[in-house]
């Protein structure tokens, strides 16, 4: 998975000139507080330009290719939907915005809700830049509290690497007024971690009981049936630019982010029989699946004796639909 060209010239303006060893600082600073187990949600984690700069180049793209991958699993099960709005809550530099105009043709309004000033700034002047319309004349919003009374109506409501730095007492609230403001499908996706996923399953259950309709990852409504110690989550593999390795000070040219993921809907979704929960294990003549299905959580070997289906799970990655499916798309892969 790699940046849209566009977005990432546009991005690179924005990081050029700066030192490359004022960026490995900001990035390792930044890498600090996200994991850090005491961390403090009610605490800004950006405090500087340099952190602002380091997050494009060293965290943007992973958090792109997530959004990127979870509304494409939406697409394949909601093709029908056309996304007209989206509302990107705790937007930072837009990631998800982007992903979401190179992806939804018919695009019309973006609405950005962000707190941080840094963000407002480097956000709109990176979108200001954007070719397409949608992008340059989308509205943001500098809001320090996300009050969900404030949000407006749009298609595609989306919390991306977000909930996670809300107090999770204010979470509940922020999940209410985001599912209020959701005209047809609500996404929320945080680090494939512990602690990401507890969120996540918190949030699933939440708008299950609020009348949501399951679109991905799970194959069910029912109760989560990941068991404890362990948790829901995949992973997309995206290239690293020299300069992101280079920052990073590391040699390999791709690095895997993990996720976790909640899409809804206002209306009912056909939903797979299961979902792949780890890298499939192919070996000569079978391959074994780690299923999330419609009873929970299942063990299946697919051998080479059962043929086409055989062929077919060969192709079959971490975080797909079991078994195969064939899907119509109307859904630009190459955004
Ligand atoms: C990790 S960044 C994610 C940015 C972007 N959504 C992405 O996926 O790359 C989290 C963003 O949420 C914003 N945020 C956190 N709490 C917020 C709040 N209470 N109100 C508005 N924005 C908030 C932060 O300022 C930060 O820009």
């Amino acid at each position: 998975m790699a940046l849209n060209s566009e977005f990432k010239e546009i991005l690179e303006k924005e990081i050029a000139g700066v030192s490359q060893s004022k960026l490995t600082y900001a990035a390792k600073e930044l890498s600090q507080r996200y994991r850090s187990p005491d961390r403090d949600a009610s605490n800004a984690f950006m405090t500087t330009e340099a952190h602002h700069l380091a997050y494009l180049a060293v965290r943007l793209p992973g958090t792109y290719a997530a959004i990127k991958r979870v509304l494409h699993e939406v697409n394949n099960r909601m093709a029908q939907a056309s996304i007209k709005s989206v509302l990107d809550v705790g937007a930072g530099p837009g990631t998800a915005s982007w992903v979401a105009a190179g992806c939804f043709s018919k695009l019309q309004k973006v609405t950005l809700l962000e707190q941080d000033a840094g963000w407002f700034t480097i956000g709109k002047r990176m979108m200001r830049a954007a070719s397409t319309k949608v992008l340059q004349t989308a509205e943001w919003h500098q809001r320090g509290q996300l009050k969900a009374s404030e949000f407006p109506k749009h298609d595609l409501v989306i919390m991306s690497y977000v909930v996670g730095e809300i107090p999770l007492d204010l979470l509940p609230a922020l999940i209410s007024e985001g599912w209020a403001a959701t005209g047809q499908i609500m996404v929320v996706i945080e680090p494939g971690t512990p602690h990401g996923f507890e969120r996540i399953r918190q949030i699933r259950q939440q708008l299950i009981d609020s009348g949501a309709q399951i679109i991905a990852p799970c194959p069910h409504a029912g109760k989560c049936p990941m068991e404890k110690n362990d948790w829901c989550h995949f992973a997309e593999r995206l290239e690293r630019s020299v300069f992101h390795m280079a920052i990073k000070d590391v040699c390999l040219s791709y690095e895997d982010e993990k996720y976790s993921y909640i899409a809804v809907a206002k209306t009912p979704v056909v939903l797979p029989e299961s979902r792949i929960l780890r890298h499939p294990q192919k070996h000569k003549g079978h391959i074994g699946f780690t299923l999330c299905a419609q009873n929970g959580l299942e063990q299946k070997i697919i051998s080479k004796k059962l043929g086409d289906l055989y062929k077919q799970s060969r192709k079959l990655e971490w975080g797909d639909v079991f078994p195969p499916e064939t899907i119509e798309e109307d859904f630009d892969e190459s955004c």
